[in-house]
């Protein structure tokens, strides 16, 4: 199977011929990877952020089964569904009560296309036709497809060889002021700038609230988003919170704006909201937004095949009653004191620059760029499953991960990098 993967099956941001060894995933359960030698190992990636109860769930599987025996998917044009009903009335509820409209979608990146557009539309249905770029922020990333990669940090979002026929957006300077730090108004000149300068072509602005994930997991002040928000009130630019990696639960607060208490006009989430049983995603927006996309007899312009997957909603519903029905924060929490308390350790090893925790994620920066092959390999030898890039060693475990196995996993972290260090300075 692994020569099959190895010459035909190509895998995310590598090459076709991998320069590491794949490993063969039998099956998951809890927080383990089977793997097809039989070694279990913990998963602290959540698997990119989705998997929040483990794997292998009773009640998503039931969830699923049930929604098999009635219908595994229909069409959303013209057709409802008891489901995607449901799954709607929920998100409505648990998120900012100014978000009422529900667009679903099949993945995150699709979510921040469907954004890009509810912003563009608003205002060019209103007659507004200068409003064409996005403002965003460096370290930013939203996505892999051609509008989203147009608002990720052109270094560290993947995409510089797209550079050339991606839209240009506006982009400021990202949040310096760490999470907790105090603050300085000198943290949000340049994107005050940036508005002031630009706010006449700029349809709205985009941001991952609190943690700019993949563009170099940083957790940034509550303060800055305060200001954001704040600004674009100023403008009248609409204000867009990527909640993709963030939502459901994982900073702490079930959606990371609520840090700050502020108000989105457009909000996208995804990979945890079907507990990472399948891809969906969904796009939330105000009345106003969308009475504007609709003046002039305009529709929002999107319409995906598997929008509102019958089946992918009946699971989000099952694992949005399993995550509020639990003690989810306090289970968040538990492992950020944990972290916190684990993790900074690493900081007495000379590659490390820093360690950063924030609700159910860990980070360790390294001042040197990691060796995926060596750390991968290492870390399942040592029991576990953690994926560094760039400089970063991180995880986000699963909400269900015990205190005896985050152990496991932060020793792991620790034993890696140590035995980084040796490697390199052969
Ligand atoms: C903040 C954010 N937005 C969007 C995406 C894209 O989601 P997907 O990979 O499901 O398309 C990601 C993925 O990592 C993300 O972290």
């Amino acid at each position: 199977m692994l020569e099959f993967d190895k010459e035909h099956i190509l895998h995310p941001y590598a090459p076709s011929v991998p320069t590491y060894d794949m490993e063969l995933v039998k099956s998951a359960q809890g927080v383990y990877l089977e793997l097809e030698n039989g070694k279990k190992i913990i998963d602290g990636m959540s698997s990119w952020w989705s998997v929040i109860h483990g794997y292998n769930v009773p009640e998503l599987n039931e969830a699923a089964a049930k929604q098999l025996s009635k219908m595994s998917h229909v069409m959303f044009g013209g057709l409802t569904h008891e489901s995607a009903i449901d799954l709607a009335k929920t998100l409505i509820e648990i998120t900012d009560e100014n978000l009422e409209h529900v667009f679903f979608s099949d993945s995150g990146s699709v979510s921040v296309e469907v954004a890009l557009k509810m912003a563009f539309q608003y205002w060019s249905s209103q007659g507004n036709k200068k409003k064409t770029k996005i403002l965003s922020f460096y370290k930013g990333y939203h996505g892999d497809t051609f509008g989203a990669m147009s608002v990720c940090d052109p270094v560290t979002g993947m995409h510089g060889a797209f550079e050339a026929i991606l839209h240009k957006n506006i982009f400021a300077q990202e949040p310096l002021c760490a999470f907790g730090q105090e603050w300085d108004e000198k943290y949000i000149e340049d994107f005050k700038e940036k508005m002031k300068c630009n706010h006449e072509e700029i349809a709205a602005v985009i941001i991952e609230p609190i943690v700019q994930g993949a563009g170099g997991m940083r957790m940034y002040s509550a303060e800055f988003l305060k200001r954001v928000r704040g600004v674009c009130d100023e403008y009248g630019v609409l204000l867009i919170l990527d909640e993709v990696a963030t939502g459901f639960g994982r900073t702490g607060k079930l959606f990371a704006y609520e840090h700050a208490n502020v108000t989105p006009d457009i909000l996208c989430v995804g990979k945890a909201l079907t507990g990472g049983y399948m891809s969906m995603a969904a796009t939330l927006t105000s009345k106003k937004v969308m009475e504007g996309i609709e003046s002039n007899g305009n529709v929002l312009m999107h319409g995906p095949t598997f929008m509102a997957n019958p089946l992918a909603c009946a699971v989000a519903n099952a694992s949005l009653e399993l995550l509020l029905s639990s003690p989810w924060k306090k289970r968040v929490l538990n492992i950020e004191a944990q972290l916190r308390d684990e993790l900074t350790r690493c900081e007495s090893l000379e590659i490390v620059k820093e360690t950063r925790v924030l609700g159910a994620i860990g980070v360790v920066e390294l001042n040197k760029e990691v060796d995926l092959a060596f750390m991968s390999k290492l870390f399942v030898e040592k029991g576990v499953w953690v994926r560094p890039f760039l400089n970063l060693v991180y995880i986000m475990p699963p909400f269900v991960t015990s205190k005896e196995e985050l152990t496991h996993v932060t020793s792991a972290i620790f034993e890696v990098i140590q035995e980084f260090e040796v490697y390199i300075k052969k």
